[in-house]
C-alpha cells in the first residue's frame, strides 16, 4: 500500500531558539499543538535538498515524550523525502552512540531527543538537538538557520497514516508518495561496544577488575536511571565481568526516577555516599541522562574535578591503544575550564585551543586533525573517536591509566599535581534565578568590564590580595572556518594568575542560571581543600558582581 503525505498548515512559534545544546523546554511546551512538529520541520527545511534519499539516526535518552516525538519524526521525515531512519530500540541511544552511528554509517545526520542532565517526566524537560554529518552538534550557523525557519514556518509535511513500531529490532519498509521509506530499529549499544573495544584494551581492563588473589579493582558505576544503563550492562558486566554490585541504577526510566540526572557532587550524592561509606570501592563514576557527562571519584569519594580529569588523561594518552595508533594531536578545553591541561600541552609540545562553552566548538578542530582530546569543566570529556563528549569512554580511559600505572585515583592526581602544580577550580551555580534579575546583574558586570574601571584595582579579602590585570568578554575566532562567536563569558583576570568568569547558562528551560567560575594556580601548595582555597576569590566575585543584591540569593544551588 502506498501512503500519501499531507501538508498541515501551522503557525510559527517565537521561542524556538536552540541554546548551548539544542532546543530545551518543559515537556508541556513541546506538547502544544504543532510545537514539536514545527521544530522538526524547521530542521528538515535547513537540510533542504540534501534530505532527499538520505538516512538519519534517531534516538535519545528515553525521557518522557520521546516516544511521541519519535512518532512525529518518523511521519515528518517520511513525508519530506528521507529514505531511511536508523532508530535505537525503544528510542534509546546515548548522545555519544548517536555520534558514532552517524560517523560509522556515513549518514546525513541525527536527531537526538534529550535535555541531557535536566530532569525528565511530564513536569520537567524535553529537548531536540540536531547533529550533522561529522557526528557533532550542529554549529551556530546551522542552529541559527533553524531558528530563522521556526519564526516564519507556515506548514509542515507529514504522513498521518504511517504507523511504525520501534520497540523491537528489525527493518520495516513502507511506500510513501511512491518512494521507499525504511525504518531500521537497532540495538542501542552494539555498535558503541565495538567502538570501545577498538579504542581500549579490554583484556587488560578485565584483568584489572578481576585482580589477583581475589583482590580486584572495585568500581561502582551509576547510570542515574539514564540512557547509559544498556551500555554499562554490556561493557562492565558482560565484557569486563564486573559483578552486579559494581553497577547501579542501570534501567533507563522516563523520569529518571525523579532525580536530577546530573553527575556532580550534589546530584550524584547517592553514589558519593556509597563510595564514602564502603572502603572496598576503588573508583566511582556516574553519567548524566544522555550519557555524555561523567563524574569520577576515587576511593572514599576523592573527587576529581573535570578540569583535572582532562589534564590527567592528556598526560597519559599513551596507555590507550587508540592514541598509540592514531597519534596525539592537540588538546582543547572550553574557556571556563581550569587550565591544568594547558600545562600538559606545553610540556608535551601539543597545540592547545580554548573555545567557548559547548561541545560544538571542538568539531572543526577535530575534523581538521588538530585536536585529539578535549573537555569542559561541566563534566564533559572526550576525544576525536566521535564528535560528542563521552561518559563511558572517560571511565574506560581512567581505568586504562589506573591499570597501566598500577596506582589508585588519588595517587595519580597527587603525582600529577606534584609534577605540574595545581589549578584549583570551583563553579557556583545559581539555578532558576528570575531572568530579569540575572540580566540586570550581567548588565552591571558588562558595564564595569566594558569601561575597564577594574583594571589595576586591588581587592584585599580574607588575608589575600588580588590585583586585576585584565577584564574582557570572551570571544572566539574558529581557527578553521574563521567564524566569530562573541559574548561567551565575562572575565576578570588577576596578576597572580587567578581568574573569575561569569556567564548565563544556555541550557536551562526556565528562569536563568548564573554560573560563576573561579580558579587559581598553586605551584607547591597542592593538597589544600579547593573550596577553602578559593573562598577569598569567590568573595571578590560576589562583591564585584553584587550577585546577592541583584538576585536575592545568599547561596548557590550547586557548588562544584
Ligand atoms: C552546560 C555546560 C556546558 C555544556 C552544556 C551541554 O551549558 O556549562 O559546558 O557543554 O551544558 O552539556 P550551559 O548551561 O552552561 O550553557
Ligand atoms: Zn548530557
Amino acid at each position: 500500500m502506498t501512503l500519501t503525505s499531507v501538508k498541515v498548515p501551522t503557525t510559527a512559534f517565537a521561542d524556538q531558539k536552540p541554546g548551548t545544546s539544542g532546543l530545551r523546554k518543559k515537556v508541556k511546551v513541546f506538547m502544544q499543538k504543532h510545537y514539536t512538529e514545527n521544530f522538526i520541520q524547521s530542521i528538515l527545511n535547513v537540510l533542504g535538498e540534501a534530505l532527499q534519499g538520505s538516512t538519519l539516526i534517531v534516538g535519545g535518552d528515553g525521557r518522557y515524550f520521546s516516544k511521541q516525538a519519535i512518532n512525529m519524526i518518523i511521519r515528518i521525515t517520511a513525508a519530506n523525502g528521507v529514505r531511511k531512519l536508523i532508530i535505537g530500540k525503544r528510542g534509546i541511544l546515548s548522545t555519544p552512540a548517536v555520534s558514532n552511528l552517524i560517523r560509522k554509517y556515513k549518514v546525513l545526520g541525527g536527531i537526538v531527543l534529550t535535555a541531557s542532565h535536566n530532569p525528565g517526566g511530564i513536569n520537567n524537560d524535553f529537548g531536540i538537538k540536531y547533529n550533522t554529518e561529522n557526528g557533532g552538534p550542529a554549529p551556530d550557523a546551522f542552529t541559527n538557520a533553524i531558528f530563522e525557519q521556526t519564526k516564519t514556518l507556515a506548514e509542515y509535511k507529514t504522513c498521518v497514516d504511517l504507523d511504525c513500531d520501534f520497540q523491537e529490532i528489525g527493518e520495516q519498509s513502507f511506500k510513501v508518495d511512491n518512494r521507499e521509506f525504511t525504518v531500521d530499529v537497532i540495538d542501542a549499544a552494539e555498535d558503541y561496544v565495538v567502538l570501545m573495544k577498538e579504542i581500549f584494551d579490554f583484556d587488560k581492563l578485565r584483568a584489572l577488575i578481576k585482580g589477583q588473589d581475589g583482590k580486584g579493582f572495585n568500581v561502582l558505576i551509576d547510570s542515574m536511571n539514564g540512557v547509559t544503563g544498556p551500555y554499562v550492562q554490556k561493557i562492565f558486566l558482560d565484557e569486563l565481568k564486573a559483578d552486579q554490585n559494581a553497577v547501579t541504577r542501570i534501567i533507563p526510566l522516563d523520569n529518571f526516577g525523579e532525580i536530577h540526572p546530573d553527575p556532580n557532587l550534589t546530584y550524584a550524592k547517592e553514589l558519593v555516599d556509597k563510595v564514602k561509606a564502603d572502603t572496598k570501592y576503588d573508583l566511582g563514576a556516574a553519567f548524566d541522562g544522555d550519557g555524555d557527562r561523567n563524574m569520577i571519584i576515587g576511593s572514599q569519594a576523592f573527587f576529581v574535578t573535570p578540569s583535572d580529569s582532562l589534564a590527567v588523561i592528556a598526560n597519559n594518552l599513551q596507555c590507550i591503544p587508540y592514541f598509540r595508533k592514531h597519534g596525539v594531536h592537540g588538546f582543547a578545553r572550553s574557556m571556563p575550564t581550569g587550565a591544568a591541561v594547558d600545562r600538559v600541552a606545553a610540556k608535551l609540545k601539543k597545540e592547545m585551543f580554548v573555545v567557548p562553552t559547548g561541545w560544538k566548538y571542538f568539531g572543526n578542530l577535530m575534523d581538521a586533525g588538530r585536536l585529539s582530546l578535549c573537555g569542559e569543566e561541566s563534566f564533559g570529556t572526550g576525544s576525536d573517536h566521535i564528535r560528542e563528549k563521552d561518559g563511558v569512554w572517560a571511565v574506560l580511559a581512567w581505568l586504562s591509566i589506573i591499570e597501566h600505572k598500577k596506582m589508585g585515583v588519588k595517587q595519580i592526581l597527587e603525582e600529577h599535581w606534584k609534577e605540574y602544580g595545581r589549578n584549583y577550580f570551583t563553579r557556583y551555580d545559581y539555578e532558576e534565578v528570575e531572568s530579569e534579575a540575572a540580566n540586570k546583574m550581567m548588565t552591571h558586570l558588562n558595564n564595569i568590564i566594558a569601561s575597564g574601571e577594574l583594571i589595576g584595582k586591588t581587592f584585599d579579602i580574607q588575608g589575600k590580595s588580588f590585583k586585576v590585570k585584565l577584564t574582557d568578554d570572551f570571544s572566539y575566532v574558529d581557527p578553521i572556518d574563521k567564524s566569530v562567536t562573541r559574548n561567551q563569558g565575562l572575565r576578570i583576570m588577576f596578576e597572580d594568575g587567578s581568574r573569575l568568569v561569569f556567564r548565563l547558562s544556555g541550557t536551562g528551560s526556565s528562569g536563568a542560571t548564573i554560573r560563576l567560575y573561579a580558579d587559581s594556580y598553586e605551584q607547591t601548595n597542592v593538597t589544600a581543600d579547593a573550596q577553602e582555597m578559593l573562598k577569598p576569590l569567590v568573595q571578590v566575585a560576589l562583591d564585584v558582581s553584587k550577585l546577592k543584591e541583584f538576585t536575592g540569593r545568599q547561596e548557590p544551588t550547586v557548588i562544584t
